[in-house]
């Protein structure tokens, strides 16, 4: 009894150290987004054509599986970093044999992002204006980008759900044509 202890309770610093580090090295936990925001950013995507969509940050894959299982024609991709909530979300995505979603545990930053139609993310404003620079310097045919809370600086924003939460948190969606410098 006393090893099963020792184990469980290795199990649990194992499993806050690891998103701990992971929240601290990239700027942000792996709290997915609410139930009225998925709705939202669903009903946003539905307006984007059929192309590929990549969600940058894919945390535990609450996202990625609804979008995978709402469309099994289009491809979704999720970047992860966190080791944790990547393996979570894979074997999500294997128990639920979703075939046309990939799940790369990478550093979007540093992701080829020209495949993509729709970029999804739910981050902070400084991740929003790495974002933008990089789709402004590395041009990737990207169209749309739907954004959970944070606005992506300078761009024209082509439409905009206000939740029906206590602080009517904004999910946007832009046109990446519309990016200025
Ligand atoms: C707030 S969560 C959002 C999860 C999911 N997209 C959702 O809306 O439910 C943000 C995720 O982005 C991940 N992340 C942050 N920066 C990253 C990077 N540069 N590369 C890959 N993942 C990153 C974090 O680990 C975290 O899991």
């Amino acid at each position: 009894m006393i090893i099963f202890d020792i184990l469980l309770l290795i199990a649990a610093v194992f499993i806050a150290v690891s998103i701990i580090y992971s929240t601290v090295r990239l700027g942000i936990s792996p709290m997915p987004s609410s139930k009225k925001a998925y709705h939202a950013m669903m009903h946003l995507a539905d307006e984007t054509g059929t192309g590929p969509i990549i969600d940058l940050g894919s945390g535990w894959g609450h996202f990625v599986i609804r979008i995978a299982k709402r469309y099994p024609q289009r491809q979704i991709v999720g970047y992860e970093l966190s080791l944790l909530p990547w393996l979570t979300s894979m074997l999500l995505k294997k128990i639920l044999g979703l075939k046309n979603l990939s799940l790369h545990r990478q550093d979007f930053y540093n992701a080829n992002l020209t495949a993509a139609s729709v970029l999804v993310c739910y981050l902070f404003p400084e991740a929003m204006h790495k974002i933008k620079n990089k789709l402004l310097l590395e041009q990737p045919g990207v169209d749309f980008l739907i954004s959970n809370n944070f606005a992506l600086p300078s761009c024209q924003l082509y439409k905009v759900i206000h939740l029906d939460d206590f602080y009517k948190s904004p999910i946007y969606l832009y046109k990446i044509s519309k990016v200025e410098t």
